[in-house]
């Protein structure tokens, strides 16, 4: 590690953020890349979040990631917002300007995108999507399958209200019942849950795959278990899968890039640093 006077800063604001990856893996991108900087851990409770941004500049921090349960706060406390950030309602990555002004941006979106194009190569936007649950980590996904040109989403949440707000909301998405998710598949091109059924110690996600084709790919944000039921079952059937751990991974570029000067890169080493400590 290289920590000298002029080290560059930036961190992760979450509470509680003793959970958060994000420490290890932007430290393991300025050990990779030796640079004078450190990214730290940052315990900031909910009344506090807006006046721990605002003093970014005043400590001379280039910036920082938000997390869980931040994420519209800084939505509302940034100066500006990237459109990106605009279209989810909520920033992950805050960038300190020259004078002091703060840039709100998501790269939720991003990162998912970009992890599907390097884990299935023959992904195809033509073909429809679906989508299983509509909280806030299911409109980074919309918006970001949207950006990417899907034109033809589904949408399946077991509160259908919260699915028909998203879709009124982004426009071009069709509503489908949680009843009829395994019903939804035949012709899709894509299968994303987005909902926390799967992860270890939650519910199982309860969904038959028998309808869906041989060329979907099928991938899960959940990363904890990194093979989750859903996906399992999607590979024992021959689909392409994509595990969650990549989007972690990917969302970190755009911050790390702007923070620290160098466009980081995501490969098998940076992946199995990280799963070591989940
Ligand atoms: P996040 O921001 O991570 O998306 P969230 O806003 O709490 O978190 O959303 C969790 C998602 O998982 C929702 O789509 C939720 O469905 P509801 O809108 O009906 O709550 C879904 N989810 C959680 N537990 C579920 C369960 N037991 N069965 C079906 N869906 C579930």
């Amino acid at each position: 590690m290289i920590l000298s006077g002029k080290a560059k800063l930036a961190g992760v604001m979450g509470w509680p953020v003793s959970h958060s990856r994000s420490p290890r893996l932007h430290g393991f991108w300025l050990n990779r890349y030796q640079i004078d900087g450190a990214y730290v851990p940052l315990a900031v409770p909910p009344e506090k979040i807006r006046e721990a941004l605002r003093a970014l500049s005043c400590l001379g921090f280039k910036g920082c990631n938000v997390t869980i349960p931040h994420k519209e706060a800084a939505f509302e406390a940034v100066d500006r917002l990237t459109g990106r950030a605009k279209k989810i309602g909520a920033v992950n990555t805050v960038m300190v300007d020259e004078n002091g002004g703060l840039t709100g941006d998501n790269t939720d979106g991003y990162g998912f995108i970009e992890n599907l194009k390097a884990g299935a190569a023959g992904w195809r936007t033509e073909k429809p999507a679906a989508v299983l649950g509509a909280g806030g980590a299911a409109r980074g996904v919309l918006v970001a399958l949207q950006d990417a040109g899907v034109k033809n989403i589904r949408l399946t949440n077991r509160t259908k209200q919260r699915a028909e707000a998203l879709a009124a909301d982004l426009g071009g998405i069709e509503v489908v019942d949680w009843s009829e998710r395994s019903d939804c598949l035949e012709d899709v091109g894509l299968l994303v849950n987005t909902t926390s059924l799967g992860m270890s110690g939650q519910a199982p996600l309860d969904m038959t795959l028998s309808g869906l084709n041989a060329e979907a790919v099928v991938t899960d944000i959940v990363y904890s278990p990194l093979k989750t039921d859903l996906l399992l079952k999607a590979e024992q059937r021959g689909n392409t899968v994509v595990d969650g751990l990549g989007m972690l991974l990917h969302q970190a570029r755009p911050g790390f890039a702007a923070w620290f000067g160098v466009e980081p890169e995501v490969d098998d080493a940076l992946r199995s640093f990280v799963l070591e400590d989940l």
